[in-house]
């Protein structure tokens, strides 16, 4: 059953009315199914039954600490990118053996830190941070266990901002690069080198820059190995990309499912190409596992026309969740309930002081008025994790559907939380 569907007129999260929910604990607000993560988690798992293997859930999605329980409840492992992420994912019950630490620009303190926590493995980016970690461990007598991250060059298709994996992009080394370092392991006596580590970007709708990513990685592991360098490890990162178009369906509703690759359609094809390494496959997704479970839930504060545009004013703005905003991204928006099965085209928009706070321009929508609802869906991922008080807005409230019970899992900011 996915997440969000129509019962007659009526948008349900399992089986609960968005409409009760919107009021029973106010607007905006995030709702999410239980049930979806959990399914998204379990498709995953499947597809590396037969692998040699650690998932790990990439925490920056989001990082509400009962959906990091959850997912910590399904046997996943965390991958965190500050320290404040690993903080929450210990304290959401993953065990450090099953977390690793990636990220750009990792401080002193935060390596310390994590070096305490004995967390799995930490994912390397330059040269000098290998130097850094080595200079941390080594003053605390211990040792780092170490992926290096390579940038394979390969234009995913992502959005400008969140494609990492070209070689101008600020993300990992060049290989032949990642081999110098690696060949000179010896000048780095806190650390133990384990193997690689690739994340191309994040929301790749197709299989094919997979496809090459392993290819590139197998050779990568061969020409290591061919210099003497031991690579046990292969971190595949995240990215698998999600529907946001045609999520659901209503015979009201125009919009058709949009075609994208999920996890396990890919991990069939990149799987056997990474196991010819004999190395344990990491993963990192994190968008794959919440995006389409959550919806952030808004009420029509006014309708708006001028010469040329129908606006529909609604109470949630920029601040509760900035893609569109961002990455012009698109996210499926439809009403809580049809109750006209006329369509109209509007722009969606919030109230803060921009003109880019919009969720949706020119949008085919049936028509609703003051005090309906929407749902603005696969808000699951990077919805509040990127979330902000800009205008002294309060964070919105997120709601978690359960086995037919709802329960607040982060309360909405009051005004003092502002101060
Ligand atoms: N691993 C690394 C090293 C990453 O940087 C990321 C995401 C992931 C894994 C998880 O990627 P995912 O499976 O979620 O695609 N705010 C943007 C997305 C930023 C992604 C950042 N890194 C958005 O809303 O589209």
């Amino acid at each position: 059953m996915p997440a969000f569907h129509y019962r007659q007129n009526h948008l349900l999260c399992e089986q609960m009315s968005l409409r009760t929910l919107a009021e029973q604990y106010g607007t905006p607000l995030y709702v999410y199914s239980a049930d979806a993560i959990v399914q998204n988690c379990a498709a995953l798992r499947r597809a590396l039954a037969d692998t040699d293997h650690l998932l790990t859930y990439a925490v920056k999605a989001n990082n509400n600490r009962a959906l990091l329980k959850l997912i910590a409840g399904q046997g996943l492992g965390a991958d965190v990118a500050s320290q404040g992420e690993l903080f929450l994912a210990l304290h959401a019950g993953f065990s450090p053996e099953r977390i690793t630490f990636s990220g750009v620009g990792k401080r002193e303190d935060e390596i310390a830190y994590a070096l305490e926590k004995n967390v799995r493995l930490f994912e390397v980016e330059s040269e000098q941070e290998l130097e850094y970690i080595n200079a941390v461990a080594g003053r605390l007598g211990t040792t780092a266990r170490v992926l290096m991250r390579v940038n394979l060059d390969i234009d995913a298709g992502a959005h400008d901002y969140i494609a990492t994996s070209r070689k101008h992009d600020k993300f990992g080394m060049a290989p032949p690069r990642v081999l110098e370092v690696m060949k000179e392991a010896r000048r780095f006596p806190s650390i133990e080198l384990r193997g690689i580590h690739s994340h191309l970007g994040s929301q790749i709708t197709r299989v094919e820059p997979f496809v090459e990513a392993a290819e590139r990685l197998r050779s990568l592991v061969s020409d290591f190995r061919a210099q003497g360098i031991a690579i046990d490890e292969i971190d595949f990162g995240g990215g698998f990309g999600v529907r946001y178009q045609g999520i659901v369906q209503h015979s009201a509703l125009a919009e058709s499912p949009e075609e994208v690759a999920d996890g396990p359609t890919i991990l069939k094809r990149v799987l056997p190409i990474l196991k010819h390494t004999g190395c344990r496959i990491l993963l990192q997704p994190g968008r794959s596992i919440v995006a389409e479970a959550g919806a952030l839930v808004v009420k029509v504060l006014y309708r708006k026309h001028n010469e040329e545009k129908i606006f529909l004013i609604v109470d949630g703005g920029m601040n509760d969740l900035i893609r569109p905003s961002l990455y012009q991204a698109y996210h499926q928006i439809v009403p809580a309930e049809i109750h006209e099965r006329q369509t109209e085209t509007v722009d969606i928009v919030g109230p803060c002081c921009e003109t880019g706070d919009f969720f949706a321009l020119d949008r085919d929508m049936p028509r609703t008025q003051p005090g309906d609802y929407l749902a603005i869906l696969g808000a699951g991922a990077y919805g509040y994790a990127l979330s902000s008080n800009y205008n002294a807005r309060r964070r919105p409230a997120e709601v978690l559907v359960n086995d037919g019970t709802a329960a607040v899992i982060r309360q909405r900011e009051t005004l003092e939380d502002l101060l």
